[in-house]
C-alpha cells in the first residue's frame, strides 16, 4: 500500500462501526468497573459522564477533523496543517508513545480473557464458589507462564488484522459485534440485578457519595473517559484521515461516545450488583471483572452458553481496539519512516509483545502502563489537540470540516469556546490538582 492510495471506508456504518469498535473494548468492560470501583462508585461515575460530554466528545470530533482535514496519520497532519509549529507534532509522538504503553498491558487483560473464554468452554469454572474463584484468579495471574503465552498469542492476532489492512481488517468484523456484545450485557444486566442483594451495587454506583472525590479520583475519571473513547492520541485522528467528506463528523463523534458510554454503564449494571451480592471488595483492583462475572454466570440458567459468548465477544471487542492502537504505530512508521505494512507491523507488534512480557512480570510496571498513559498522555494530547482545533484550525476551518457533508455545523460556536478555553483549562486544572500541585 503506498501513502497516496488510502484505504478508505466504504459507508458511514462502516466508519462509525469502526471508530465504535476501536472505542468499546476492555476499557469498558475490564478498566471502567475497576477504575469506578477503586475510585468509590457513584460521583466517580457523575464526573465521568460530564468529562465524556464536555471534554471528551469535543476532543473526539476535533481528532476527527484534523485527521480529515490533512488525509495523514496523526504525526503527517500536524505536520502538514501547522508545520511552523513543531509543539503539536509531540502529540504523534506521544501518541506513537501511549500507543506502546497501552497495548503492552492491553495485551496482558486481552491475554486474561483468552484464557477465561478457555475455560468458559472447558467449563472449567462452573463448580467454583466465589471465593475459590477469586484464588482462582490470583493464581492464575501470578503464574506467569500462562499469561506469558496468551500475550504472545494476542499480539499475533492484533499483527495478522492490521496486515489485512483497514478496510477488510477492521470493518468486516465490528459490524456485528457490536450489537451482539450490547445484547448479552444487557441480559447479563438482568440476571445480575435480580440476585439476592444487587440493591448495595446498584446504590454504589448510581448514588454519589461526593466525600469520596478527591483531585486523584478525578484525575483517574478523566484518563478514563479518555481511555474508553480512544481519544488523546491520535487513533481517531487516522481513522479521521479515512473518513469520506460525504459523512457528518458531528453525528459520528456523538454516536461513538454515546455507545461508547452506554456500554460502560451497562457494564457497571452487570457487575457491581453481583460484586456486592458475592461480597466481593469492588476496590480489589484489576482482577475485579474476572472475579465477579463466572459468580454470575454459574447463578444463571445457560451459563454456559452465555459465559462462552461473553467471553469470545470480549475477546473480539478486545481485538478492534488493539488492532487501532496498532494501526497508529503502524501508520507512524509506514508514512513517516517508510516502512512497508508488513514489516512495520511486525516490528512494533515484537517490540510491543517485549513490554507486555514486563506488565506480565512487574504488576508496578503494569500499573505504571495503565495510569501513566490514561491519566498522563492522553489528557496532555487533548489539550494540545483542543488548542490546535481552537486556535490554529480556526473557526472558518472547523465549520468547513464540519459541514463539507452539505449539512449544517449545530453548536459550532460553543464547540469553538470549549476547544479554545474550557477544555484546555478544566484538563489542565485536573491535571495539576490531580498531582497534588495545585
Ligand atoms: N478505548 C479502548 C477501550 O476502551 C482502548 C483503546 C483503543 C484506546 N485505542 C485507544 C485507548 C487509543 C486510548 C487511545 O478498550
Amino acid at each position: 500500500m503506498t501513502t497516496n492510495a488510502r484505504d478508505g471506508f466504504t459507508n458511514k456504518f462502516g466508519v462509525i462501526a469502526a471508530a465504535a469498535g476501536s472505542a468499546v473494548g476492555l476499557g469498558n468492560i475490564w478498566r471502567f468497573p475497576y477504575v469506578t470501583g477503586e475510585n468509590g462508585g457513584g460521583a466517580f461515575l457523575l464526573v465521568y459522564l460530564l468529562f465524556i460530554l464536555l471534554i471528551g466528545l469535543p476532543v473526539m470530533l476535533s481528532e476527527l477533523l484534523i485527521g480529515r482535514r490533512a488525509q495523514k496519520n496523526v504525526f503527517g497532519a500536524f505536520k502538514a496543517l501547522a508545520p511552523d509549529k513543531p509543539i503539536f507534532m509531540s502529540v504523534g509522538i506521544m501518541g506513537v508513545a501511549a500507543a506502546f504503553m497501552i497495548l503492552a498491558f492491553y495485551a496482558v487483560v486481552a491475554g486474561w480473557t483468552m484464557e477465561y473464554t478457555y475455560l468458559a468452554i472447558i467449563d472449567g469454572l462452573s463448580g467454583m464458589n466465589s471465593t475459590e474463584l477469586s484464588v482462582f484468579f490470583q493464581e492464575f495471574q501470578t503464574s506467569k507462564i500462562g499469561p506469558l503465552v496468551w500475550v504472545g498469542i494476542f499480539m499475533f492476532l492484533t499483527a495478522a488484522i492490521v496486515i489485512g489492512g483497514v478496510k477488510n481488517g477492521i470493518e468486516k468484523y465490528t459490524k456485528i459485534l457490536m450489537p451482539l456484545l450490547l445484547v448479552i450485557i444487557i441480559i447479563l444486566s438482568i440476571k445480575s440485578v435480580s440476585l439476592e442483594g444487587a440493591q448495595a451495587g446498584l446504590a454504589f454506583l448510581f448514588k454519589p457519595d461526593f466525600s469520596k472525590l478527591s483531585g486523584e479520583v478525578i484525575l483517574e475519571a478523566l484518563g478514563q473517559a479518555f481511555f474508553s473513547l480512544s481519544i488523546g492520541m491520535g487513533v481517531i485522528a487516522t481513522y479521521g484521515s479515512y473518513i469520506q467528506k460525504k459523512e457528518n463528523l458531528m453525528l459520528t463523534a456523538v454516536s461513538v461516545s454515546f455507545a461508547d458510554s452506554l456500554i460502560a454503564v451497562l457494564a457497571g449494571v452487570a457487575i457491581f450488583p453481583a460484586v456486592f451480592a458475592f461480597g466481593i471488595d469492588p476496590s480489589s483492583g484489576p482482577g475485579l471483572v474476572f472475579e465477579t462475572l463466572p459468580n454470575v454466570f454459574n447463578s444463571m440458567q445457560g451459563g454456559y452458553i452465555f459465559s462462552v459468548a461473553f467471553f469470545v465477544l470480549l475477546v473480539i471487542a478486545a481485538l478492534t481496539s488493539s488492532v487501532s492502537l496498532l494501526e497508529v504505530v503502524v501508520a507512524y512508521f509506514v508514512e513517516e519512516l517508510k516502512m512497508t505494512r508488513k514489516k512495520a507491523t511486525v516490528i512494533a507488534a515484537v517490540s510491543i509483545s517485549v513490554l507486555g512480557v514486563f506488565c506480565v512480570l512487574s504488576d508496578d510496571a503494569f500499573k505504571f502502563f495503565d495510569w501513566t498513559s490514561s491519566n498522563l498522555l492522553l489528557p496532555l494530547g487533548g489539550i494540545l489537540i483542543a488548542v490546535f482545533v481552537g486556535w490554529i484550525l480556526g473557526r472558518q476551518n472547523m465549520k468547513d470540516e464540519l459541514t463539507a457533508h452539505g449539512g449544517k455545523a449545530y453548536f459550532s460556536g460553543l464547540l469553538l469556546i470549549i476547544l479554545k478555553f474550557i477544555a484546555p483549562i478544566a484538563i489542565s486544572a485536573v491535571f495539576l490538582h490531580g498531582l497534588g500541585l495545585l
